[in-house]
């Protein structure tokens, strides 16, 4: 796992937006996981700025969303296809059509969607780069504590905690769901690589045990740490647990002149 902690959000933003437009100008037809939630907002705001002010193309991307409310119209505001468009695919050149989510529907079989779900993964090819955020409990997508290291997109129910942390979002008498599909944690681990965006306090004891914790169900971003190619990165204030801060600062610095004296080598 690699760490990198910046000053503030507006640089872990900048350093994602590198991420992605390193993909997707470079590979032929990338496959890019996305993510909703307050986090990754400040990446795509970067990303539709490259793509007005330095014609980033996502032409031929192909992308899929991590998670989406169990039985939402689309069309509702609240959904997480609604996040997507108004983010990010209505602004960019990106095909709709080739734009995932896991939906279901209350007539549609969710083992059924789930695994319909990830064959149209494996049927574009894997997911190249997995855009993430982190909730205070360690969750990744709607994957839980507790919820298996090695599952794959199904429905889940969502814990308290989260309902609780969403309904910001929501007015007092607006229906909240409280189900979701979701990327297992093991799609998760299949996709190429892995970038975790983390920012605020709230975020520093999840983070904390993400990457110095127990490998566990009760952490569900602790997988990463078997992941061969995942990148976390922080701001100061979601760094401000880790001990071995100074380690962190001073590996990204020797990668920063290997990367200079031997190019960058992304394996996608
Ligand atoms: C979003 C998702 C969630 C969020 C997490 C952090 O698609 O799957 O895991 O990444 O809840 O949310 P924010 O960024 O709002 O703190």
């Amino acid at each position: 796992m690699q760490v990198i902690i910046f000053d503030d959000a507006e640089q872990v933003a900048e350093h994602a937006a590198q991420w992605v437009s390193e993909l997707v100008e470079n590979k032929t037809n990338p496959v890019l996981g996305l993510a909703t939630g307050s986090t990754p907002i400040s990446l795509y705001k970067k990303l539709v700025e490259r793509h007005n002010e330095q014609g980033l193309s996502f032409k031929n991307v192909s992308s899929f969303n991590l998670d989406e409310y169990h039985n939402i119209d689309p069309a509702n505001p609240q959904s997480y296809r609604s996040f997507m468009n108004d983010n990010l695919f209505s602004h960019v050149d990106i095909d709709v059509a080739n734009t995932h989510l896991p939906t279901c529907t209350s007539e549609q079989n969710p083992r059924e969607q789930g695994l319909n779900y990830e064959q149209a993964i494996k049927d574009a090819g894997g997911i190249d780069l997995q855009i993430l955020g982190i909730g205070a409990n360690g969750h990744i997508g709607f994957n839980e504590p507790t919820s298996s290291l090695v599952s794959k997109t199904r429905i889940k129910t969502l814990t308290e905690q989260t309902i609780k942390d969403n309904s910001r979002l929501f007015k007092a008498d607006e229906h909240q769901p409280d189900m979701a599909m979701t990327m297992g944690i093991g799609t998760i681990m299949d996709s190429r690589y892995v970038l975790l965006m983390a920012t605020g306090e709230n975020k520093a004891d999840a983070v904390n045990d993400m990457v110095t914790g127990a490998l566990s169900a009760m952490c569900p971003a602790s997988a990463l740490q078997m992941h061969e190619n995942a990148i976390v990165i922080l701001d100061k204030a979601a760094a401000s647990k880790l001990e071995d801060k100074g380690y962190y600062q001073w590996a990204d610095k020797q990668n920063n002149k290997l990367n200079q004296q031997y190019g960058l080598y992304h394996n996608y």
